[in-house]
């Protein structure tokens, strides 16, 4: 983490949670961050629900100013038409999200997304005023055979070829042995990646850029774990998937 990138923890909820649970969720989870004195000017904290979730929590966000971020856990590539089953960036704002996830190791291997689907996807909130959350991350194939770095740099720089120069975006280093496996990686190892990718930001995008941009790092993360991992000079926050549907959990991560 740095002193001038605000950290952001992030919880994916995965398919998790209907509409009727996602409202007494939130609001036991903003009870809990008031209790633990959490301060928005210190960490950001964003969940990422179902699309059928939205827009009760937006009500119940907006009724009582709870200060959290919301986001989709996924978006189309177009705008509207005939595209059916898909979302548009342009609804998600009217929803009040303020992210986007993109290219999930979900989707790409169970919806067969492409490094340039998953720009396109990013290039398309962005343009609707989402900040895209860009993951990226290596099998533990891919581990075995290039180390950790190689797929997720190329993966990165193939997004970026098709992401407009001036679009803000947080990159999410998850790398997929880790997901769910409740074994992450070391906060060394997680490290070693984000830096490489923080390097790639810099040599494609320029060093403010780099600087600026939230690099995060998912994959069974705890509360046990994160505070290693906030240590860690280019990791600025966490992409949380089965802890964030725990309210003490998360808010034990969100105080890291
Ligand atoms: P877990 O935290 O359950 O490993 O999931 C990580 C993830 O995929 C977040 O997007």
């Amino acid at each position: 983490m740095s002193a001038t990138r605000l950290p952001l923890i992030a919880g994916n909820w995965k398919m998790n949670l209907n509409h009727l649970e996602a409202t007494a969720f939130t609001q036991k989870l903003a009870w809990s961050l008031r209790d633990a004195k959490y301060d928005p000017a210190e960490v950001e904290v964003a969940i990422f629900p179902p699309f059928t979730d939205l827009r009760s929590v937006q009500v119940i966000t907006e009724a009582e100013k709870l200060s959290l971020k919301t986001g989709a856990q996924d978006v189309s590539e177009h705008e509207s038409g005939a595209y059916t089953g898909d979302i548009s960036a342009k609804f998600l704002t009217k929803l009040g999200c303020s992210y986007a996830i993109v290219g999930h190791s979900e989707r790409r291997e169970g919806h067969h997304e492409t490094d340039e689907i998953v720009g396109r996807k990013a290039a398309a909130a962005a343009a609707a005023g989402l900040v895209p959350v860009l993951c990226i991350g290596e099998t533990a194939e891919d581990l075995k055979q290039h180390g950790a770095a190689a797929v997720p740099v190329s993966q990165l720089e193939n997004a970026l070829a098709e992401i407009p120069a001036e679009a803000e975006l947080v990159v999410a280093y998850e790398p997929v042995w880790a997901i769910g496996s409740g074994s992450a990686a070391t906060p060394e190892q997680a490290q070693e990646v984000c830096k490489a990718l923080r390097e790639k930001l810099t040599e494609l995008r320029g060093a403010d850029f780099a600087e600026a941009t939230r690099i995060l790092y998912g994959g069974s993360v705890k509360a046990e774990n994160i505070a290693g991992f906030m240590a860690e000079p280019d990791i600025d926050g966490a992409l949380v998937g089965g802890a964030s549907l725990k309210v003490d959990e998360f808010t034990n991560i969100v105080k890291f």
